[in-house]
């Protein structure tokens, strides 16, 4: 994928003009980004996905103003008849299920692997829908089936309605509503208020970022800080508190000032280590969500592990790297030179030729055996 190249899926815009026009800026409505689109998953296969344990999804019936949320796994006959209006499923992480979807979700790799989510399938009949609500990150709707009304505004009132079991606007105030078509795709940034109303039965996909939070972040990063601190030894951190100018003091329960400096100066030495952060970054953002199992060879293929091999890295693996590390799936390896490159063009590629893969190094090869070993590649002739 080209910067600059014009995209159909963008409207026509390059993923660069895209970028720095309405990502993260204002809306955007795409008609027929995706001409000729067809839903990837129909939909007896969507709603049998309901029934699976691995599957997170969501069941929201509105009657009136009243609204019901249900969360799956949900029996197919426990859903509404599909001539009852004003339902809706929502399947979160289809493209962990499906190679097409994931497939899909490939195309919106002009933002960075570490932003993107997943891709979330909504079915609804006539009339279905969320409700008026605001999502706080950045979001594609792609309309896969069928027609859905969008109604949408930058809304200055973020109140939600009391006692309802989803977060519906209290005063939803629209300023321009939309119509899609199978193949057209609206992009809404964070916090942009939005309706979308099933015309008729349909199917939306959305296309979902991640943006974390700076406390949840600070409290992953400073969990991961301390299992790391408990392990080290041998470096100033060790440094034991030492008071010999400590004066007398009697019945004195004040903490003495020295301490708390000791403190604060304990925890600074402790996250001033950028390679630590980054590393416990990279291995926060390629943890597998918890729904995620993969699937490691079994006793007969690994008798027959041969190397080097094509690689093509399994669609639930998260790879991403800095310029020291490589991190898959919650665990990260310096790595370096030659090795570097191909792991590094491992993950942006998703695959490796047999020739790329013979040429790196044996503590490397180890290490490819071992990942292949947990299931997160499969070998490719
Ligand atoms: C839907 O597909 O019904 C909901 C998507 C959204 O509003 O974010
Ligand atoms: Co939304």
């Amino acid at each position: 994928m080209q910067k600059n190249t014009p995209l159909n899926l963008l409207g026509g815009l390059s993923p660069a003009q895209f970028m720095k026009r309405h990502w993260q800026k204002k809306p955007l409505l795409i008609r027929q980004a995706i001409p000729n689109m067809r839903p990837l998953i129909d939909r007896a296969a969507l709603l049998d996905m309901l029934e699976s344990e691995e599957v997170e999804s969501r069941l929201i019936v509105r009657n009136g103003e009243k609204w019901t949320l249900k969360k799956g796994p949900l029996k197919r006959k426990s859903l509404p008849s599909l001539k009852t209006p004003d339902w809706t499923v929502l399947v979160q992480g289809v493209d962990l299920h499906s190679h097409a979807v994931h497939a899909l979700l490939q195309q919106f790799r002009f933002v960075p692997d570490a932003r993107l989510d997943d891709l979330m399938i909504s079915f609804a009949t006539d009339g279905g829908g969320v409700g008026p609500h605001f999502d706080s990150y950045d979001v594609f709707l792609l309309q896969a089936h069928g027609q859905r009304n969008w109604r949408i505004g930058r809304q200055k009132k973020f109140e939600l309605q009391e006692g309802v079991p989803l977060k519906i606007l209290k005063d939803f105030k629209p300023e321009s509503e939309f119509l899609l078509n199978p193949g057209d795709m609206l992009y809404l940034p964070p916090g942009y208020a939005h309706d979308g109303t099933a015309v008729g039965e349909c199917m939306t996909y959305s296309i979902g970022f991640k943006a974390p939070k700076k406390a949840e972040l600070a409290s992953q990063l400073l969990m991961g800080l301390a299992e790391e601190l408990s392990e080290k030894s041998g470096s100033s951190l060790d440094a034991i508190y030492q008071d010999p100018r400590q004066s007398a003091s009697i019945r004195d329960a004040c903490v003495p000032a020295a301490l708390q400096k000791f403190a604060f100066q304990s925890v600074t030495k402790a996250v001033q280590d950028p390679q630590m952060l980054n590393c416990l970054l990279g291995e926060t953002l390629t943890e597998p969500k918890p729904n995620v199992w993969f699937d490691p060879p079994n006793h007969e293929d690994l008798a027959l592990w041969a190397w080097p091999c094509g690689v093509r890295l399994d669609h639930r693996s998260k790879m991403l790297f800095d310029d020291k590390h490589i991190f898959v799936n919650g665990e990260s390896f310096r790595a370096s030179g030659r090795d570097a490159k191909l792991l590094q063009k491992l993950a942006n590629e998703k695959a490796l030729s047999a020739k790329e893969a013979s040429t790196l190094s044996s503590t490397a090869a180890e290490l490819m055996q071992a990942w292949w070993e947990e299931g997160w590649w499969h070998s490719e002739a």
